[in-house]
């Protein structure tokens, strides 16, 4: 499907997000907060769309996807970005090897995204953020039946007009409604091992900027995530008692 929609993937985004994708992007990268020299994997990277703000400021970074086509639209636009291909649930990458991971409108895409997240923790090394912006759910009641219309009815209808794929649009506005809201995927990152996890509600709630940290002391190593993910049995709820709501 990604295939498909790579020609016209950012111009169709630019569309439908009624411009805001930009702005949604300039706030990843300030939750990143890295700096020239470091290495960072952003994941799902798709065209490099999201990676081109850390090659523009001098930070190393490894845009990886598995959609081979996202990928060839990405390296002629951007032949400077280093595009690799990979499996986000078997990341080609070797243990502590990132200063920062990000994922920016993938993590939904992925078939096993707590597998994702274990992996994202394996290749950042310790201390290292992790910073994820995905559609979540509007938390006034209001714009979220209104958001809910727009996602369900006009997304659609738009997408038929300046997509190639429209069918794939269906599937996005499907995949944002079953999606897990805020706190229920701050919960998955801590059960994944990822420590101080925190999120950002942007337009309301459409999307909800992630970050959190690799722990750094005794047992953070490699297999912390997948321990954690183990070892979790309690309910959702015990572990949400440690997240930080949303900051402004
Ligand atoms: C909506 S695009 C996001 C692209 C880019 N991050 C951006 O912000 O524009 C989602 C991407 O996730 C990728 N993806 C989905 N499942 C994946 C997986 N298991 N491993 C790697 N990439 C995956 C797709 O190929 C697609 O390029």
């Amino acid at each position: 499907m990604f295939d498909d929609v790579a020609p016209k993937y950012d111009v169709v985004n630019d569309v439908l997000s009624m411009g805001q994708t930009r702005r949604w992007r300039r706030i990843v990268v300030e939750a990143m907060d890295v700096k020239a020299g470091q290495r960072v994997l952003d994941l799902a990277a798709g065209t490099g769309t999201s990676s081109e703000p850390y090659a523009d400021a001098g930070i190393d970074v490894v845009a990886c996807d598995f959609s081979l086509g996202m990928l060839k639209v990405g390296k002629r636009r951007r032949p400077d970005i280093n595009f690799i291909a990979g499996d986000a649930t078997r990341l080609p990458f070797a243990d502590n090897t990132f200063d920062a991971s990000t994922i920016s409108f993938g993590l939904r895409n992925v078939n096993e995204p707590k597998k994702a997240l274990a992996e994202m923790l394996r290749v950042t090394k310790p201390g290292g953020r992790l910073v994820i912006a995905e559609f979540s759910q509007p938390v006034v009641p209001l714009w979220r039946t209104m958001y809910t219309e727009y996602l369900m009815r006009a997304l659609p209808a738009i997408a038929v007009k300046v997509s190639s794929n429209p069918d794939a649009y269906v599937y996005l506005a499907e995949s944002i409604r079953a999606w897990p809201d805020q706190d229920h995927l701050a919960a998955w990152l801590q059960e994944a091992g990822w420590e101080d996890v925190t999120y950002r509600n942007l337009s309301g709630g459409i999307v909800a900027v992630h970050r959190a940290r690799k722990p750094d002391g005794p047992g953070a190593g490699p297999a912390a995530g997948a321990k954690a993910l183990a070892s979790h049995t309690g309910p959702v709820a015990k572990l949400r008692r440690n997240i930080t709501r949303p900051q402004r």
